[in-house]
């Protein structure tokens, strides 16, 4: 399994932006993720499809992955999809038809994904999967960054990666978000995680290409499952 590291630009500082994103860009990390918010489905506003476009602008083979956090996403996947996501992420609990704008998505050549609030069973994506790249589990309450981790949220976690393993779909993307630092990230891969978005954590690093290189082998070795024993020999059994 891949375990990815995706920075949320959400943290970074917003007066140089461009700086920001390159620095994104040579962390080794998968994507930067764009967290856009109405303050209508969340109480706080950030940016638009234009923070978007000067992400293709200043690092275009740097991978755009867009978050919606807004009431009627479906409203707004055009303006997403021109200004150069390659994924678009709506929440489950949206007030839209949710088939309707996975559809919408997948129809502009992008890779869909829905979102859960960290009080959302798990449950509720599944009629959905046929129609979704990944699934994120928000870790925090969606709004702000740097907030503390929720680990009632695990659960929910393990239960998807479990359905997912049960359809026999291996690597299925189950990313997490709210909260990762070196600790989380290991109960999150530990859960069933594979990809994990960090703001304020990967931000503050003098060096965020170590930090990357660091979460993701935490998140390799917390994640994958011990070696299989193959002899039988008691030693191996441990
Ligand atoms: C919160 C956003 C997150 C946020 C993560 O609503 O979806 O992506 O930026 O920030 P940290 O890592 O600081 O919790
Ligand atoms: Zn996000």
């Amino acid at each position: 399994m891949d375990f990815a590291i995706l920075p949320s630009l959400l943290a970074a500082d917003g007066a140089k932006l461009g700086e920001e994103l390159t620095r994104v860009a040579q962390s080794g990390s998968d994507a930067v993720h764009l967290d856009i918010m109405d303050a209508h489905f969340v109480p706080n506003l950030s940016f638009g499809p234009d923070v978007v476009r000067v992400s293709r602008r200043v690092c275009p083979d740097l991978y755009r992955h867009v978050h919606l956090m807004l009431t009627r996403p479906d409203s707004y996947i055009d303006a997403f999809a021109d200004a150069g996501a390659q994924t678009i992420q709506i929440h489950v609990e949206a007030d839209c038809d949710i088939w309707e704008t996975l559809r919408k998505i997948r129809a502009r050549g992008l890779r869909s994904g829905l979102v859960l609030r960290p009080q959302t069973p798990a449950a509720v994506v599944v009629p959905y999967l046929r129609l979704c790249d990944e699934v994120l589990f928000m870790t925090v309450n969606p709004g702000y960054g740097g907030q503390s981790f929720m680990p009632e949220v695990l659960p929910h976690i393990t239960e998807l990666r479990r359905y997912a393993d049960g359809q026999g779909w291996r690597d299925f993307a189950i990313m997490v978000d709210g909260g990762i630092n070196y600790e989380t990230v290991e109960l999150a891969a530990a859960a069933g995680a594979n990809q994990f978005v960090a703001g304020s954590f990967l931000f503050r690093q003098p060096d965020m290409a170590a930090a990357v290189r660091e979460m993701r082998k935490r998140a390799l070795l917390a994640g994958s499952p011990p070696p299989v024993c193959h002899t039988g020999m008691s030693e191996c059994s441990s």
